[in-house]
């Protein structure tokens, strides 16, 4: 396994690639978007990842190349890293993309080629979206699911890292596609399917989904109760030894956002209608509605009415520890609906989202500082490490008064906060 062709050069297609060659792997990255292959060929990767753009330097014309045309250079295994989105109205899975992309290997590989699918892809995907186009030109494939397990914001250390999952067509795929893996990491977990390698990542983002959800429910019970979540669930955790609660927080991105639906449509298909995965996810969603809509009440008890205050919004991208520039499944695009039904001046900031982005969603791009000063209210909506390290006495003291401090992940000075005088201060069930 020493030369690979990566189709698709996103988050994981790009990491991946990177981290193959950096072991002494030939790459041939491919990506359909010509504005992705030009910005890579000159060593500027089109995302943030920590890590990939010095990595990309090391190996770019070296052991790796990039082209928008999938390279005709014989490989021993081709890896399909492409988008596999859902609708955003039906929530069906589109796999269009790995259509094609399996279509495009069968016509420019070699029929021994092993072809892995990487992209996270609903149960039975691999079998009856791929097998059929290698099968029409080949006489016999080479096929193996090997699911991206990484977390954007620390993917070049997971993927050597983490145990990597293989599931293949047969004994033969599997093993090749082990070989290939090891290369990277020094655990491969093989398992006895295609369908089995693909329900390990749907269940694996789906449990994480539901273990969020239930912090997230507790917070919404102890906000009626008037009691503060983040106390419950740290007592509550105290050397105890049962699975530990997790604390509020949104849950995003384009893998938690979308994963569920991939298993709750795979499962259904096969006849059964899973009970937790769909409240769980639906919690999740409406979790950003129900902090937008709060934040406006909090605004309207403490100021009056909200009409025409001024906002600043904290944090863009769907998460901020490890820091992402990713707005896929970010909690403030549903808070946007919700700010957008009242006439609010909205600032907004993030340290990776470019400012034009903001621009685009209506939102008057600031530094924080500049955000801080005149405002009535705050909202901080991502951990972003920088966000818990801003010089807080002294923003707080350019607010207007009387103002709101929402503070999602609880990461200021609650007491300092208050402290500065006829702030309010309040976090996700909390206040
Ligand atoms: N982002 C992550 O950290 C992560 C983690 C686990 C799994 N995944 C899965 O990996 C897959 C890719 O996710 P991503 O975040 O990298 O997506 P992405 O949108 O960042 O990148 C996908 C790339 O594939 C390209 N592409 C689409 N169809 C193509 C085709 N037919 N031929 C060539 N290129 C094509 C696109 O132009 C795009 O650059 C998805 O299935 C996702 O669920 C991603």
């Amino acid at each position: 396994m020493n030369r690979v062709a990566v189709v698709g050069l996103g988050y994981a297609g790009l990491t991946l690639a990177v981290a193959l060659a950096r072991k002494g792997v030939t790459v041939f990255g491919y990506d359909r978007d010509p504005g992705v292959v030009a910005a890579l060929a000159t060593g500027r990767p089109h995302l943030f990842e920590p890590g990939i753009e010095e990595g990309l330097r090391e190996v770019l014309g070296d052991r790796l190349s990039v082209a928008a045309e999938l390279s005709r250079e014989p490989v021993d295994a081709a890896v399909l890293c492409v988008s596999t989105p859902v609708n955003s109205e039906t929530h069906q899975p589109e796999l269009e993309n790995l259509r094609a992309a399996a279509r495009r290997v069968a016509e420019t590989c070699a029929p021994d080629t092993l072809v892995v699918v990487r992209s996270t892809v609903p149960v039975g995907a691999t079998r009856r979206v791929v097998l059929p186009e290698l099968l029409g030109r080949w006489p016999r494939a080479r096929l193996a699911f090997c699911p991206e397990r990484t977390i954007q914001g620390q993917a070049l250390r997971e993927l050597e890292e983490l145990p990597q999952v293989v599931g293949g067509l047969d004994r033969e795929s599997r093993e090749a596609a082990a070989a290939l893996f090891a290369r990277l990491t020094p655990r491969v977990v093989p398992v006895s399917s295609l369908e089995a390698a693909e329900m390990i990542k749907l269940i694996n983002n789906c449990h994480t989904d539901l273990i969020y959800a239930f912090g997230n429910e507790v917070a919404l019970m102890a906000e009626r109760f008037g009691l503060d979540p983040l106390e419950l669930v740290h007592a509550a955790n105290i050397d105890y030894p049962r699975p530990d609660l997790s604390r509020p927080g949104f849950v995003g991105g384009s893998c938690l956002s979308k994963d569920p639906y991939l298993l709750l449509g795979s499962s259904r298909s096969a006849g059964y209608d899973p009970w937790l995965v769909e409240q769980a996810r639906g919690l999740n969603e409406h979790l950003p509605i129900h902090v937008a809509r709060r934040f406006l009440d909090l605004l309207r008890e403490t100021r009056g009415e909200p009409a025409g205050s001024r906002i600043l919004l904290l944090g863009f991208a769907y998460k901020g520890a490890p820091p992402t520039d990713d707005m896929r499944g970010a909690p403030v695009l549903a808070m946007l609906e919700v700010f957008r039904t009242a006439p609010l001046t909205l600032l907004g900031h993030d340290y990776l989202v470019a400012p034009e982005v903001l621009k685009r969603l209506g939102v008057t791009p600031c530094r924080p500082e500049e955000g801080f000063a005149g405002s009535d209210g705050v909202l901080i909506i991502t951990n972003h490490p920088e966000y818990a390290k801003l010089d807080l006495p002294r923003l707080l003291a350019s607010l207007r008064r009387p103002a709101l401090i929402y503070d999602c992940w609880r990461i200021l000075d609650e007491e300092g906060v208050r402290a500065a005088g006829q702030i309010r201060y309040a976090g996700i069930g909390y206040g």
